[in-house]
């Protein structure tokens, strides 16, 4: 069932079940480049979902401009983009420029076709996040959604450092992601993935270093799917 990427799994296991990194990623991008280039195949056959996804990233994005007016109208990286689901409903509507970044060459030429107007579409990167790095010093905002459980912990890490490098002063990266409802990630062989529980990402920032300026969950999802929350980074506080 696609929808096992979304879903509250039953496949707990400890920190230390992780496979080996190539074939945790080959994995990952053979369940996806068996995926229709869809909103639906982007939402794991929840495409309702989107509308209220959308509705949220906004008040969030809303809020985090209210503190930070420099953000408004500037460029951001949509990462683990898929077809553009979000750069098209969201982050075009708000900044000047979007860069797109996936691993799965199918949804990037599906996201150029369906971008192909939209004047506000920058570059588009065919490439897996763990080894990916973004231009330094170009971005604003760098928008993380529904990828990173496809990406190791120490991965993570260094993408994170990578990240941090690529904003320019005042920058965030915001990162939205299905977190497991208790302490433990939940490893799912079908889509080669491992969510999170929610301290397991804030370990990871606080590993990283970053400021975690403000994190919200999202609302009005059904309760049987993972709780999603939304985290906003702040790398450098002191250059404000
Ligand atoms: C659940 S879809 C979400 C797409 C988009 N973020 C959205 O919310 O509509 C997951 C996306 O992550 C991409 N992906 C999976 N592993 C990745 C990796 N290691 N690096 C970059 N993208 C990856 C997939 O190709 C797919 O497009």
């Amino acid at each position: 069932m696609v929808t096992a990427f979304i879903m509250e799994s039953e496949h707990s296991k400890d920190s230390k079940s992780d496979p080996a990194n190539s074939k945790f990623y080959d994995e990952g991008a053979d369940y996806w480049a068996k995926i229709e280039p869809t909103v639906n195949g982007m939402l794991g056959g929840l495409g309702y979902l989107n509308n209220g996804d959308i509705k949220d990233s906004e008040r969030f994005l809303k809020g985090v401009f209210k503190t930070r007016k420099s953000l408004e109208s500037s460029y951001a990286l949509d990462c683990g983009a898929g077809i553009g689901r979000i750069t098209k409903n969201l982050l075009t509507r708000f900044f000047d420029k979007v860069d797109l970044v996936d691993q799965d060459p199918k949804f990037v030429a599906e996201a150029k076709n369906l971008l192909s107007s939209n004047e506000k579409v920058g570059e588009f990167y065919c490439s897996g996040l763990q080894e990916f790095s973004p231009k330094e010093g170009k971005y604003d905002v760098i928008w993380m959604q529904w990828v990173l459980s496809h990406v190791t912990d120490d991965d993570l890490l260094e993408l994170l450092k990578r990240c941090s490098l690529a904003l320019k002063p005042g920058g965030l990266i915001v990162i939205k992601e299905n977190c497991t409802k208790g302490e433990k990630e939940d490893v799912d062989e079908d889509d080669s993935s491992i969510t999170r529980p929610f301290k397991g990402f804030m370990d990871v920032f606080a590993k990283s270093g970053i400021k975690v300026l403000k994190y919200v969950k999202q609302k009005n999802f059904p309760t049987d799917l993972y709780p999603v929350w939304i985290f906003a980074l702040d790398p450098h506080p002191e250059q404000l």
